[in-house]
């Protein structure tokens, strides 16, 4: 049977979940799963990206996603290069812009970017030659962050298709949650948002998914509670009482994963603050908690990313 075009991710750029189709990202997700049992092995290199140039471009703190795509360049073989963003002309006042159009002239093949403002890496995409990836822009979208957590799912569920997954806390500054919801409906799965309304989007309930306030109505009959931190640094203003209110209500807990169906396990982006939007009892206990293989199957997943756009790039 012959493919058509859509079959499989090319790119040209990786801007979001929003304008991907199921194939593509079935595509992607057989292409990660082959990168996760390479990452198991000692010898970990490919060289699909050998003479290729990635630049990573952080303008917001980064521990996992950083460090997960500059590992993913260098395991296909990339030169892969972090720019230090306080040490940069950025902090001699250059815009954004002039900074991509300089570090184009340097003719990468990869900008991988994350900005505070959103549309910043779609911007940037119009304005280089190289595939260009959005490591988080502002609230919009992380896609990297959903393809991973799919993949993490899918090792687990087999399937997406039919899953109840309830995401909790600040959707409204979470480009995660939003690159999760477009995903996981896009898979078949019925997503549920729970969050007091000062951190649900008024357009929530519009997104095709079930929007609770209640943990304990929210958690019950799921499959999976995907829990986010509490975006502080994106709040304009108190959105929430205090840290320990919120832990009461909206805090995950043994109690309240006990309402979800037997066996339910739980996610989290990082990073975590303990004790507010989660209990370290179930952040740390293993037969519940994939956060650490949310951390592998990123590395995976961004060496599928970054091969496909590099193979859709043929010149
Ligand atoms: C997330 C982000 O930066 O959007 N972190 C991540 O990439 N793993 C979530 C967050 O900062 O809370």
């Amino acid at each position: 049977m012959s493919k058509s075009y859509s079959d499989t991710f090319t790119g040209p750029h990786m801007l979001g979940i929003a304008g991907l189709n199921r194939l593509e990202v079935i595509s992607l997700l057989d292409r990660a799963e082959q990168f996760v049992a390479l990452n198991r092995q000692r010898k970990k290199h490919q060289d699909l990206l050998n003479g290729r140039t990635l630049i990573n471009l952080f303008f917001e703190p980064s521990t996992r996603t950083q460090s997960s795509f500059e590992l993913a360049g260098k395991r296909l073989g990339a030169d892969v290069i972090n720019m230090a963003i306080q040490t940069s002309s950025i902090a001699k006042g250059e815009t954004l812009i002039d900074t991509a159009v300089t570090l184009n002239a340097m003719r990468p093949d990869l900008l991988v970017v994350r900005h505070s403002a959103s549309g910043a890496a779609a911007l940037l995409s119009q304005k280089v030659d190289c595939a260009v990836i959005n490591a988080g822009d502002g609230a919009h979208e992380h896609p990297t962050q959903a393809l991973l957590d799919a993949l993490t799912l899918r090792a687990h569920f087999g399937d997406l298709s039919g899953l109840k997954i309830a995401i909790c806390g600040d959707v409204v500054h979470s480009r995660v949650a939003r690159s999760n919801i477009i995903l996981l409906t896009l898979m078949g799965a019925q997503v549920r948002l729970c969050a007091p309304p000062t951190l649900l989007p008024t357009k929530a309930s519009a997104w095709g998914v079930e929007v609770f306030h209640d943990m304990k109505q929210a958690l019950v009959g799921c499959d999976v509670v995907m829990v986010l931190r509490l975006q502080k640094e994106r709040m304009n203003s108190a959105c929430v009482p205090s840290s320990r209110e919120y832990f009461h209500y909206f805090g995950l807990d043994r109690e309240k994963l006990n309402l979800a169906k037997k066996g339910a396990l739980v996610m989290h982006p990082g990073p975590m603050n303990r004790g507010v939007e989660i209990d370290s009892e179930i952040a740390d206990d293993p037969n519940v908690s994939l956060i650490n293989e949310q951390v592998e199957s990123g590395v995976a997943m961004r060496m599928a990313v970054l091969a496909s756009l590099a193979e859709g790039r043929h010149e």
